[in-house]
């Protein structure tokens, strides 16, 4: 097992797990040090590149981005999203996840979905594949509106039914997207593997984010996203003061001229 996945296994009920996204090099950089787990997360999509759902997102550029996401990375374990359309069935799932690995240098894939993918993660598992499982909201499968999961009875029992499931194909977490309070609760008491949350309250074993969300860099207007800094205005005074530098002649001065 892999040294990095061992040490977050064994923070389950001992401390929260943290985990950011990354896109690139320089927040790679800058989130490492405070990280678990950093995701290259196929929400790239709608957060570069104005996609209006994340399955438009191809397994190109999730390999370019993870490249340069890995350079920046020194502790945390980094995980990439398997994108839509790329595991369909095990054999699919096998050959793009070894892609993925073998180009990135990524040490874990995430998928979506519950009872639909059971037989490619145990695919996966049985090549020596570490897996991240995401249940809840399912981006890659939602058309329209985002509603939280695990309000119906039915739809609650299948959730926690498809987390055990993933747990005993062989998942080494799950992310939890935007599941109801005591259903994340049930979930994460149930498993001995720890769950990510997303919007699923405080009930998880820890917490992921959109690194862009949280500093602002992306404005947002999603429920479960706090806002921690406002990074848009660190960068609106610094383009500020260089066109005000260069209007007045005073960038670039002797210092930064040869
Ligand atoms: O794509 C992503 O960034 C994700 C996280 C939000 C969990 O899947």
């Amino acid at each position: 097992m892999n040294k990095k996945i061992n040490k977050i296994l064994k923070y389950k009920n001992k401390r929260k797990i943290i985990c950011l996204t990354s896109y690139s090099k320089n927040i790679s950089e800058i989130i490492d040090p405070f990280t678990d787990i950093v995701l290259v997360g196929d929400s790239l999509g709608s957060v570069l590149y104005n996609y209006k759902s994340t399955r438009s997102v191809s397994l190109k550029t999730m390999i370019e981005h993870s490249k340069s996401a890995r350079q920046g990375i020194k502790k945390s374990l980094m995980v990439v999203d398997m994108p839509y359309n790329t595991y369909r069935n095990k054999n699919e799932a096998l050959k793009n996840a070894k892609k993925i690995i073998k180009e990135t240098k990524c040490d874990a894939v995430k998928l979506e979905g519950g009872l639909k993918i059971l037989k490619i993660v145990k695919h996966l598992k049985k090549n020596k594949i570490l897996v991240m499982g995401h249940l809840g909201i399912l981006p890659q499968s939602v058309i329209g509106k985002f509603k939280y999961k695990g309000k119906k009875t039915r739809e609650r029992k299948k959730i926690l039914n498809e987390a055990i499931l993933l747990q005993k194909e062989g998942v080494f977490s799950i992310v939890l997207e935007c599941i109801e309070t005591s259903l994340a609760k049930e979930i994460s008491k149930s498993l001995y593997i720890p769950t990510i949350g997303i919007g699923s309250s405080k009930n998880c074993d820890g917490q992921v984010l959109v690194t862009d969300d949280l500093i602002g860099l992306n404005q947002t207007k999603i429920r479960f996203v706090k806002r921690f800094g406002n990074i848009k205005a660190d960068i609106r005074n610094s383009i500020s003061k260089f066109r005000k530098e260069v209007l007045h002649k005073k960038f670039p001065s002797k210092k930064y001229s040869y």
